[in-house]
């Protein structure tokens, strides 16, 4: 049964956790008991977070660069001493368009921190969760990992991309005990997603209104899902109620069909 220590103790890696969903991630883990690490490539979300969360640590870190992340995981060494949770949730919007109109450095941008930083830390993780308790590795992905997206070939590549490597990988590490499982959210409400939507109006002509409409209206529940809807899958995927959940797609969109 799930309670207040459910999660106590477990050392946590969140990437890009100062922002965004990550931010309410490395909230959720700090609430549980955890001891978390987060990384962000943004000097001042890491300074926000540590005025917030003190007890939070903190490493400026492109999870798209290897010797940034090879930096990243001594300092999990230093200071989490040992790794029981990794959450790969570094990841871009990519660029929006039609395929014809989209430049190779921004589709390589894309995938370099969509799925290679998900390698990049992966590998260094996974030496060190099999040490761990428990361990677990949740990959962020999207409904754009399982559905197709106009006007984002890129993104929705990047997340199908995470989808093959969670499966595989759960079937790799199984042995170890290690868990690795896929998050796929919904449109999540926040300043990200207007962005998307503010762009994908302009793309298409369209009044922002109509475009913001769309984009409930394609959830059965009609509504976007919440940063803290994710950072629940997240525990509970990390946590030992999930004991016998490995290489799966956590759906969390309220039901949507179809991404326009
Ligand atoms: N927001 C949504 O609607 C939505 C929907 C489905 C999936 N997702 C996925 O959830 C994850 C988090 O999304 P978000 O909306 O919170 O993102 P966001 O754009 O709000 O960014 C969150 C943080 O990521 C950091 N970041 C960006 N590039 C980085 C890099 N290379 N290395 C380290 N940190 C980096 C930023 O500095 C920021 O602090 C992503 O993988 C995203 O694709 C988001």
């Amino acid at each position: 049964m799930w309670n207040d220590n459910s999660l106590a103790g477990k050392r946590v890696l969140v990437t890009a956790g100062a922002d965004g969903i990550g931010l309410e991630i490395t909230r959720a883990f700090a609430q549980a008991g955890a001891s978390v690490l987060v990384c962000d490539v943004q000097g001042a979300s890491l300074e926000r977070l540590a005025a917030e969360l003190p007890a939070v640590h903190g490493c400026r870190a492109d999870v798209s660069g290897e010797a940034d992340v090879a930096a990243l995981f001594e300092t999990v060494d230093r200071t989490l001493g040992g790794l029981d949770v990794l959450v790969n949730n570094a990841g871009v919007a990519g660029p929006t368009g039609g395929v014809e109109t989209l430049a190779l450095a921004d589709w390589e941008r894309t995938l370099a921190v969509n799925i290679t930083g998900q390698f990049l830390c992966t590998r260094l993780a996974v030496p060190r969760l099999r040490r761990g308790n428990n361990a677990a590795i949740v990959n962020l992905s999207s409904a754009a990992g399982h559905l197709g997206m106009p006007g984002r070939s890129v993104y929705s590549a990047s997340k199908w991309a995470v989808i093959g490597f969670t499966k595989s990988l759960a079937l790799e590490l199984g042995a170890d005990g290690i868990r690795v499982n896929a998050i796929l959210p919904g449109a999540v409400d926040g300043p990200r997603i207007r962005a998307v939507i503010a762009a994908k109006a302009e793309a298409l002509g369209k009044p922002l209104e109509e475009v913001t409409r769309a984009y409930t209206s394609q959830a059965a529940l009609g509504r976007m899902v919440t940063a803290r809807d994710i950072a629940n899958m997240v525990l509970f995927a990390s946590s030992d109620l999930a004991a016998n959940v490995t290489g799966q797609e956590l759906v969390v969109d309220g039901l949507t069909q179809a991404l326009s």
